[in-house]
């Protein structure tokens, strides 16, 4: 069989990027990615393709080019699953906020509608792919639900977890490391997969393209997330040592990553990773080992996400310790929102828990960031509900322009690696700043040999002799 009609149900961070991509490769493929969320579809539609609701360098022109050729957007969700031969599922699958498993668990509860509407609407066989992470085994609920309440209707379920970065999103998806397909080892399972592989073998080299059985993919991507993760709360509770020893952790990256067992990537040191996965990701496999009272796994796991957050709240406790104690009233300029460079996505960002803790102590923030919407900003710390948003308007300003952003600050810090902040007049910066002037680097970005002899008092992740 081929693949002719796509339906891939949530166009987020990953619906939105992958199809855009697919469409381009696949001139000959029907795509549609349909959303609940109204604006969103309107904003994927929007003739200005700066204002798409995904920010990642290169996608604008790949949707200027497939967009009304074969890529189409739209909310009619129903009439899109009846059109198409497979439907992937990219909805989000936030940590559970309720109930068992509340703060750990994955929430099904939209991968589940989006079953109970495939098998409410389907008339003919379909292939139904996971591109949403899921935790192990949910193939098997999922198809439960469409076996018994289709219409008769033949489905494969695929696992296909998407690997790609945010930030980077369009080179991964051209230049994947590998394509992962799980599917039933039966014969009808092994045409599914193949149709898959197919699709994807259009622009990817077949060897990178591996197919397994379903539960190795779904639990291959947890897995991925879980060891990505690990290394950046290794390195960061390295940082810490680094800090205390005069080691430079910079000089320890560069050292153990020429170890070909090690590898030189994923090794820079930070405030803390974000994003709405590594977290979220880990908790759920946690939660997955201790279902199987695996208690040892979960408690391993469970530490990288501890290190994560002690990483955050060192790094506030650090600006608080070095302004001699408070910060109460005092101007702290951010620069950055995002959760890294090159993406307007924000959830679980590292800037959110610094600028929370902050706010506990009555600093007054001001956040600059190139790409993020002051609307977002506030919505981030409503979701905290750490105390009335009317006080969080009132503590926290969001300002276009950097240089006003950081004008009379006590404080700057960086949460985000922007490439625009290291080409920024660092002098004209000091001389509109309350003396002395603070830079607390949580992304070791900036030349601080050079900032040092502007006059600045810099702190920088993972450097010894900071000044703390
Ligand atoms: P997202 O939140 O950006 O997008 C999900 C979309 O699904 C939303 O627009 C939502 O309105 C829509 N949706 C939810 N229920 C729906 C329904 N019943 N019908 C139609 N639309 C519905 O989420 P994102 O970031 O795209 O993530 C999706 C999945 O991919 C998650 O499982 C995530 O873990 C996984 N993933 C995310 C990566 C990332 O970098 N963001 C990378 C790899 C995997």
């Amino acid at each position: 069989m081929k693949i002719k009609s796509i339906c891939c149900i949530g166009a987020g961070y990953v619906g939105g990027p992958t199809m855009a991509v697919i469409a381009q490769k696949c001139p000959n493929v029907k795509v549609t990615v349909v959303d609940i969320n109204e604006a969103r579809i309107a904003a994927w539609n929007n003739e200005d393709l700066s204002k798409l609701p995904v920010y990642e360098p290169g996608l604008d022109a790949i949707v200027k080019d497939a967009r009304g050729r074969n890529l189409f957007f739209s909310t009619n969700v129903d009439a899109a699953i009846d059109e198409a031969d497979t439907i992937f599922i990219s909805v989000n699958t936030p940590t559970k906020t309720y109930g068992k498993g509340k703060g750990m668990a994955a929430d099904l509860k939209y991968i589940e509608l989006c079953a109970r509407q495939i098998a409410r609407v389907a008339k003919e066989d379909k292939i139904v792919v996971e591109k949403s992470t899921l935790p192990v085994r949910t193939a098997s609920a999922i198809k439960s639900i469409l076996d018994n309440t289709g219409n008769g209707v033949q489905f494969q379920i695929l696992s296909n977890p998407e690997f790609l970065a945010e930030g980077t999103a369009i080179e991964d998806l051209l230049k994947p490391d590998r394509v992962l397909i799980g599917g039933e080892m039966t014969a009808e399972g092994e045409k599914a997969m193949q149709a898959l592989v197919d699709l994807y073998a259009s622009w990817v080299n077949r060897d990178h393209i591996l197919t397994t059985n379903v539960w190795s993919s779904e639990l291959s991507k947890l897995t991925a997330n879980a060891f990505l993760a690990q290394r950046v709360s290794s390195i960061n509770a390295m940082s810490e040592i680094c800090e205390k020893t005069g080691a430079n952790v910079a000089e320890v990256s560069k050292a153990i990553g020429m170890d070909s067992r090690i590898g030189p990537k994923f090794l820079s040191s930070s405030v803390g990773f974000g994003g709405s996965c590594f977290q979220k990701d880990i908790l759920n496999l946690v939660y997955i080992a201790k279902s199987y009272g695996l208690d040892e796994v979960a408690n391993y796991w469970e530490q990288v996400v501890l290190m994560n957050n002690h990483q955050k709240n060192r790094f506030s406790d650090n600006i608080i310790n070095t302004l001699y104690n408070t910060v109460s009233g005092k101007k702290i300029t951010f620069l950055g929102w995002a959760f890294k460079k090159d993406t307007n996505d924000t959830r679980e960002s590292a800037a959110i828990t610094v600028a929370d803790n902050l706010l506990n102590e009555h600093a007054k923030i001001t956040v600059y960031d190139p790409k993020v919407s002051e609307e977002q900003i506030f919505s981030d710390l409503e979701y905290l509900n750490s105390r009335d948003p009317k006080q969080n308007r009132a503590l926290l300003k969001v300002e276009k322009d950097p240089y006003l952003a950081m004008k009379d600050a006590h404080a700057i810090a960086i949460l985000t690696e922007w490439d625009e902040f290291k080409a920024y007049n660092w002098q004209k910066i000091y001389d509109h700043m309350l003396k002395p002037a603070f830079i607390f680097d949580g992304r070791r970005l900036l030349d601080h040999e050079m900032l040092k002899s502007i006059g600045f008092e810099c702190y920088e992740i993972g450097t010894g002799n900071a000044s703390q």
